[in-house]
Formats: C-alpha cells, sequence, structure tokens
C-alpha cells in the first residue's frame, strides 16, 4: 500500500499519480488533500509520514508546489527518510542508497510525464543492503 498526500499546489499531479496507481494496479491511499482550496502542506505530509512510519503505508509520496516544505516535515517524522526528487537517477539512487520510504516531489517544478518516470523509479528499485549503507542509514536515527 503505497501512501499519497498533498497541499493545493499539488493535487493535480497528485491525481496524476492515483491515475497511474489505478491504471497498474497498485494499491494505494489518498490522504488529501482532496480539493484547490489553500490548505497548509504540514498536515498532509504528518498523515503520510505517520502511516508510513507506523507500518499502515509501505511507502509514500507527498506533493506540494515545490515538495521542500512537505519533505522537510515528513523527515521530522521517526523513521521516515524522505527524498526530494525530481529526476530518475535521484529517485533511483535513494532507494539503493538511503532505503527512502517516501518521496516528495515538487508539482511546480516538475511536469507530469518526468513525475510519472520518478514515481516508477522510486517504486520499482530495492535497497541495495550494502554494509556501507546500512550502517549510514543507522547513523541517521543515531
Ligand atoms: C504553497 O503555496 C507552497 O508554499 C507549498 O506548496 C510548498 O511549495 C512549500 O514548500
Amino acid at each position: 500500500m503505497i501512501g499519497i498526500g498533498c497541499d493545493h499546489g499539488g493535487i493535480e499531479l497528485k491525481n496524476t499519480v492515483i491515475d497511474y496507481f489505478e491504471k497498474n494496479n497498485i494499491e494505494y491511499k489518498d490522504f488529501g488533500t482532496y480539493t484547490t482550496e489553500s490548505c497548509d502542506y504540514p498536515v498532509y505530509g504528518k498523515k503520510v509520514a505517520n502511516a508510513v512510519a507506523s507500518g499502515e503505508c509501505e511507502k509514500g509520496i507527498v506533493i506540494c508546489g515545490t515538495g521542500i516544505g512537505i519533505s522537510i516535515t515528513a523527515n521530522k517524522v521517526k523513521g521516515i527518510r524522505c527524498a526530494l526528487c525530481h529526476d530518475v537517477f535521484s529517485a533511483k539512487a535513494t532507494r539503493e542508497h538511503n532505503d527512502a520510504n517516501m518521496l516528495a516531489m515538487g508539482a511546480r517544478v516538475i511536469g507530469p510525464g518526468p513525475a510519472i518516470e520518478v514515481v516508477k523509479a522510486f517504486l520499482s528499485t530495492d535497497f541495495s543492503g550494502d554494509e556501507r549503507h546500512v550502517r549510514r542509514i543507522a547513523m541517521i536515527e543515531e
């Protein structure tokens, strides 16, 4: 199950990602926001991050205008490693090296086509499991 959430700036891109999930039978839970009315990104960043941290969702995707505010929010939740990625290389690398459990994107930064490629890379890449990466990830939580 993938948790997804956004603020008003990210709603169009969130709907694009949800379309991709539905066409590809990817299970998801939409934590809102559900309208274009101005709202506060920390509310939605926290909802998705808490769902990932609790194990309700295996991974999370959060979207705001830049992706910055919502990624900062998600990373405040213990156990969350949220990577702000606007390219496929970073999305793949953050899974392999950081075992990132959340992806953030900025809807004002990336278009729908490249964003879906970033989502695909993020969801299809496994953590490398290399000792040095395991060690470094453990150090994040110290
Ligand atoms: C909302 O206007 C905007 O500040 C928000 O979507 C995000 O970019 C914050 O980091």
